[in-house]
This record gives C-alpha cells, structure tokens and sequence, in this order.
C-alpha cells in the first residue's frame, strides 16, 4: 500500500488522477495539497475538496501557496481547463474546510509522521515542495519518493517549445527541487505524450462510474476540445494520472538517472536540462512509457468507483 499526497492545482487532468488514486486498492491517499497553476490556490482548495466530497473521503487538504516563489503571480490558463476549472461545469463550495496548517508544514509533519513511507506526487507548479525541502532539511530524508508530474527532457515544451506548464511556472521552485537527488522522478511529456485518452475512453469509464466516472467525462469535452484546438488530437494526455500510476508501478516507466536543472529566464525559462557539470545527485527522469498497460490501469480502476 502507498501512503500518498497529491500536490496538485485541479484542473480536469488533476480531477482524473484523484478520482484514480481513490480507487487504487494500492494507494492510501493521506491527503491533498494545493497550488496555483489551472486554477489560483483558492479556487485549487476549493476544486480539491469538491472532489473529495464528491468521492466520499474524508482526507484533509492544506492551502499552499498563493505565488512562484521568484517570478510575480500569473493569470491561470482558462483556456485548457475552464475558468473554474472544471471545463463547462459550473462552480460549487465544498461543505468541508481546509486545514489551518499551510501546505509545506502539511508535507513536513507527515514526512516525519510516515518517515520513510510517504511518497508526495505533485502534479502542479513546485513551489510547495521547495518550501517543504527550504522550511525542512529532513524532509527529503523522510519521504520515500517525489514523483512529479513535470517537465520535458526531449519532447520540447507544452507551454513554450522549450517547457513543460508545471515547471514554467516556478521555474525557481522546480530548480530547488532538482537539488533532491535519487528520490526524486520527473514524469514528464517525454512519457505523458504517448498516454493517449479518446472521447470513447471517457465514454466507457461514465458508463461503467455513472457518478464519478461521469463527471470526469464531462470534464473531458472541453480539455479534449482543447487538445483538438491546439494539437488536432482527437483526444488528451494523461498527464496527471501517469504521475499517479508511477507511484504504485514504477515498472511501467523506463527511467535515465541524470543531473538536473531548470532554466529560469529567457526564451527557455522552465526548460529542464541535464546539468552534468552542476555537482548535483542524479535525478530520475521517465523516457519510456508501457503507454497501453497505464492507460488500462487508469480506465479499469476509474471503473470501480460509483
Ligand atoms: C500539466 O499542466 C497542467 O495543465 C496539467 O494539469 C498537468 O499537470 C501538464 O503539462
Ligand atoms: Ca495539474
């Protein structure tokens, strides 16, 4: 069983790999934490516990932080996930609040509470993850592993041609982070572009999850709308997900241990390069993917949900 934090800023990608991670039998989700990104913090705090409310679990969510911990605040992306994120569907409060703990403390007292055992998966900006590593210099001794979805080694940018939207964000945060060593592994575009999810896909996950299963569906027509937009794809990238999957089957992935840093200016600003000359730890960086073998897991487990 994986005791996991999600760090994530939903976001309809996000949405997909919480409603998963809810019905992994392997994963016991201890609680989520929030940033900017899709959405703002606020409105991430917000989405994240709608969507726990929504799947009946009762775990707690800690407010990150509102800015990149360098470059001034930025407006959300809108145009992929909806102005509340959401896609079309409208906004809604959650009965339950957050914790009065900021994220960073969260991941710090659970790090040290699950020492050993806590495996933190942030699928957004970095900049909570380099607050919990500034606030905390054990922390990355306590956790057992940071699997983020982030980044893009050879396949070019998503957000820019040279970066991928969660680091390009925080550029400065997702550096600190690259500092951590053999814990840590990016899952990136290089693998999340071969993970591919057509409208039928969605489709047979409603008809077998009509509640949850459904409101991702749903979801799903405006970021594919998007993807057809942008990439002429029928369809979109399991970007959030693969994160997800790659705490629990690490097998799937084929991984490069390598030196890392990030850009953090000019037209490549959030690119993320090999820094072999850095003195830093090898990172992990995922390049191959079994794309057909994660998207079963994605659509097989999304279908045990009501
Ligand atoms: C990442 O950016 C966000 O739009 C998605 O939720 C995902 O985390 C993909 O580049
Ligand atoms: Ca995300």
């Amino acid at each position: 069983m994986v005791k996991l934090i999600i760090d994530t800023d939903p976001g309809i990608d996000d949405a997909m790999a919480i409603f998963y991670a809810v019905a992994a039998p392997d994963i016991e989700l201890l609680g989520l934490t929030t940033i900017f990104g899709n959405v703002t913090t606020p409105m991430a705090t917000r989405n994240a516990l709608r969507l726990l409310e929504a799947a009946g679990l009762d775990a707690p969510v800690a407010q990150g932080a509102e800015a990149p911990l360098v470059l001034p605040p930025f407006t959300p992306s809108a145009h992929v996930h909806g102005a509340e994120g959401f896609g079309d569907i409208p906004a809604a409060d959650p009965k339950a609040k957050p914790l009065e703990e900021d994220a960073a403390d969260f991941l710090c007292r659970m790090a040290r509470e699950h020492k050993g055992e806590l495996v933190v998966c942030p699928v957004g900006p970095l900049t909570n993850i380099a607050l919990a590593m500034q606030r905390d210099p054990d922390f990355i001794e306590n956790v057992k592993s940071i699997v983020i979805m982030g980044g893009s080694l050879e396949e070019g940018g998503n957000i820019t041609p040279h970066a991928e939207a969660n680091i390009y964000h925080d550029p400065h945060a997702a550096d600190v982070v690259c500092s951590g060593g053999d814990k840590v592994v990016f899952v990136g575009l290089d693998v999340t572009h071969r993970i591919l999810c057509v409208p039928e896909d969605f489709a047979a996950i409603a008809a077998r999850s009509p509640r949850l299963g459904g409101m991702l569906q749903e979801m799903s027509h405006f970021y594919i709308k998007f993807y057809l937009e942008v990439a002429g794809l029928n369809g979109c990238s399991l970007h959030d997900p693969a994160a997800v999957i790659a705490c629990t089957h690490p097998e799937l992935f084929g991984k490069r241990q390598l030196p890392l840093r990030v850009s953090c200016e000019g037209e490549t600003s959030g690119a993320t390069l090999a820094a072999e000359d850095s003195g830093r730890a090898p990172v992990n960086v995922c390049m191959t993917v079994e794309a057909d073998a994660v998207k079963n897991l994605f659509l097989e487990r999304l279908a045990l949900l009501p």
